[in-house]
């Protein structure tokens, strides 16, 4: 860590890991009502649970992106942080947010719009952060040296903070609501937190590999082409079954489909540049997460996307257990696993605890990622079932819903090993232990 504004990156990582372990706690517990549905159902009913488990997944994986940032974008800049204490600002606006929201869903009080239930005032100090935050890293940027990952990380920031004036409308008309939920929901995802993800990648690579930057920077420069290219007209599998004109679904199928190019060249970069590098980095840890996410990346959302997304298909599978499969690999792969790549180059470093003993950072990868996986094929199984019961057969949904008892019960096992694998995580990184080096025989004179 060459910068002493790097700093700030450490209390959003640490604020992130926090909201981590609530997410999965939230997962878990949505996943035992399911199994037992009766739990809680008076003090913290499911749709409560499942809110409080999609948003603080939202928030800690947008807090590990500002935090990314700050830490990333001194070093890149060649120059200190326009200001540490704007910063710290937009930190405690967020915490008061979150807090705020959490409050308010625990009395019941929400807006009932999947991933944006976030009570007005809650959706305004986001704005208001994010407002902070560009102004903050913007300055910043435009006064030391640009690099390509400063343009596309700035880019994403600037893009999705752009959209998210959309949480803001919400008409009547419920083909337009849809549209602009999907406006936020789609082109965050799959556009925007693209490129954020992208940047995050190649900074990392640079680092981890020794590759040279002109590499790195048109590898990038193809992958958010393609990102944007893709994923912007894609949008339109989200609009095959909302009362929009029947062109979306071809317009969606096809776009939508070539959106599984840039997650394949993302995850192509990554193993191209590890081959190439000359370089011996001790931080195997972060190396194993930058290749693990961009590898779950592609299954999660190149692979379980397209099984589901050409329209002939999604007519049948639209809100089952397969969206289910896919939201959960997807989000892992890209966005957590990358983050959690990013937390285990920088934590040591910020700890100033370099070298560490990685063993048990590794071993949590295995744990969650063998989890997630595992989720994912319960969850695709019970869908399949789903999908031909209720769709082809024609049963009704609570009939089916008793037969896949034997998945839900092993998508709670599933969880556990995943909760465990992300508790080990943040114990590795919060505590980050020595690496201890053992002192080699000594040689004695003579001998
Ligand atoms: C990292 C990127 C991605 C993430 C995090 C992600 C996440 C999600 C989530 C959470 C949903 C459920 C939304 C809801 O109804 O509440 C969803 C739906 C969907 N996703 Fe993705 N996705 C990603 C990329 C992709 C890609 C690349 C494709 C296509 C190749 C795709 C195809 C679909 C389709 C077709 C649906 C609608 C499912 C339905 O009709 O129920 N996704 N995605
Ligand atoms: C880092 C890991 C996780 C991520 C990224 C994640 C992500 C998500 C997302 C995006 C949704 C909404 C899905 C949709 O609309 O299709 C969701 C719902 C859910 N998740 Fe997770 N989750 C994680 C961990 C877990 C764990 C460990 C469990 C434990 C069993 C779990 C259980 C559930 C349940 C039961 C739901 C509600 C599904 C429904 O409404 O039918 N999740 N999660
Ligand atoms: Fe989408």
């Amino acid at each position: 860590m060459k910068y002493q504004s790097q700093k700030v990156a450490y209390a959003y990582f640490m604020v992130a890991m926090g909201l981590f372990a609530i997410q999965v706690l939230g997962g878990l517990l949505a996943g035992w009502i399911y199994v037992w549905p009766n739990t809680l159902s008076e003090l913290l009913p499911f749709n409560i649970v499942r809110m409080l488990h999609t948003n603080a997944l939202i928030v800690w994986l947008l807090l590990g992106f500002f935090g990314a940032a700050y830490y990333l974008v001194p070093e890149e800049s060649e120059r200190e942080l326009f200001s540490v204490k704007l910063a710290y600002i937009q930190l405690a606006i967020l915490v008061v947010g979150t807090l705020g929201a959490v409050g308010s869903y625990l009395v019941g009080i929400h807006g009932g719009r999947e991933f944006l239930e976030q009570p007005l005032w809650v959706k305004f100090g986001i704005l208001v952060a994010a407002v902070i935050f560009l102004v903050n890293i913007s300055l910043t940027v435009l006064a030391g040296r640009k690099t390509a990952i400063t343009n596309i990380l700035l880019m994403g920031l600037w893009l999705l903070s752009l959209l998210w004036i959309f949480a803001f409308i919400n008409p009547d008309n419920l083909s337009l609501d849809k549209m602009y939920w999907w406006f936020v929901v789609h082109l965050w995802v799959e556009a925007t937190w693209e490129l954020v993800m992208a940047a995050i990648l190649g900074y990392l690579m640079l680092k981890l590999t020794g590759v040279d930057r002109e590499v790195v920077e048109k590898w990038l420069y193809v992958i958010v082409a393609l990102a944007l290219f893709s994923g912007i007209l894609g949008t339109g599998h989200h609009f095959f079954w909302i009362g929009t004109p029947g062109y979306w679904q071809w317009i969606g199928s096809i776009f939508s489909t070539l959106e599984v190019i840039p997650f394949f060249a993302m995850m192509s970069f990554a193993f191209i540049m590890v081959w190439k590098g000359r370089k011996n980095h001790p931080n195997k840890a972060a190396l194993l997460w930058s290749l693990g996410a961009s590898t779950v990346a592609f299954f999660g959302a190149g692979v379980w996307g397209f099984l589901h997304t050409l329209h002939g298909v999604n007519y049948y599978t639209h809100g089952t257990q397969i969206t289910a499969a896919h939201g959960h690999l997807a989000f892992y792969g890209a966005y957590v696993a990358m983050n959690l790549a990013m937390f285990t180059y920088a934590m040591p470093q910020l700890k100033n605890r370099d070298p560490y003993n990685q063993v048990l950072n590794m071993a949590s990868f295995w744990l969650m990622t063998g989890g997630m996986a595992f989720m994912t094929f319960v969850l695709t199984f019970a869908g399949t079932i789903q999908t031909h019961m209720q769709r082809i057969v024609g049963d009704y949904f609570m009939d089916v819903q008793d037969q896949l008892g034997l998945f839900y019960l092993m998508r709670l096992g599933s969880g556990a090993v995943v909760v465990l694998g992300a508790l080990l995580f943040i114990y590795a990184t919060v505590v980050v232990r020595r690496e201890v080096i053992k002192p080699g025989p000594v040689a004695v004179p003579g001998e």
